[in-house]
């Protein structure tokens, strides 16, 4: 979700209005994939670099966190939505974590739709943890070291329980990963747009599964053809 701070400085507006106008695309973003039939959505929302922004950023950031998360509580039950997060979130504030967590429990069961939140999160540091947690289990015998496979590394990520992604989008003109899932979109459709968060909707949306659809009918995998409207 990149490009919130370009987007407000174009207006003369202060960085934190971006995310403001940013959280808010989330909500249309949800429908446009439901519209889709997407199952899976996943928002980068807070890398693990992020600490490094100004405090008072930082702070608006968790701030909106928090109003976001109870905002959207009943939209995310009514329409039956599984809310997980990925990253490391017990170092997010302690009122953030036990709204997350409350979210993630009372929704666990809900299968229409996953939205999944990248909060703290970083695919280096999620690496760590999950070879850490794996040699725990090499020294205490619950494994031995020849058994590892990627299959068992992967096992131990945040997203051991979601899919890998079909088609990884990033908004605001920037052609980098920047440490987002990167193994799990090893044989992920990247899309690219200049189009700054705050102002990608449905019609991007649905011109980015337009241009995935292209790429697979390329390939002979066709599957049914969204029209943007
Ligand atoms: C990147 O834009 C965006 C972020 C670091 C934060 C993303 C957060 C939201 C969209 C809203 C928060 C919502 C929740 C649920 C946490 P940038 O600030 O790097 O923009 P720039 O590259 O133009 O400076």
């Amino acid at each position: 979700m990149d490009g919130n701070g370009r987007w407000a400085k174009e207006r003369n507006k202060p960085r934190v209005e971006g995310h403001y106008q940013g959280a808010k695309q989330i909500e249309k973003v949800l429908q446009s994939a439901k519209d889709c039939g997407v199952k899976y959505i996943t928002l980068y929302a807070f890398s693990s670099e992020n600490w490094n922004r100004p405090k008072d950023e930082v702070d608006a950031l968790m701030s909106l966190l928090l109003a976001s998360i109870q905002e959207n509580r009943k939209l995310i039950i009514e329409n039956k939505i599984r809310f997980r997060t990925i990253g490391n979130i017990e170092e997010l504030p302690q009122n953030c974590v036990e709204e997350i967590r409350k979210l993630e429990n009372d929704s666990k069961n809900f299968t229409e739709q996953t939205l999944v939140l990248a909060l703290n999160y970083g695919s280096r540091d999620e690496l760590a943890r999950a070879v850490s947690k794996l040699a725990t289990d090499v020294a205490d015998g619950k494994i031995k070291a020849s058994e590892i496979t990627y299959e068992k590394i992967a096992e131990n990520f945040d997203t051991a329980d979601i899919p890998d992604p079909d088609l990884m989008i990033r908004t605001s003109g920037e052609m980098r990963l920047s440490n987002y899932l990167m193994l799990q979109s090893a044989y992920a459709e990247l899309y690219f747009t200049k189009t700054y968060w705050p102002d990608f909707g449905h019609k991007e949306f649905l011109e980015a599964i337009q241009e995935y659809q292209r790429r697979e009918r390329r390939y002979g995998l066709t599957g049914e053809q969204i029209n943007v409207k």
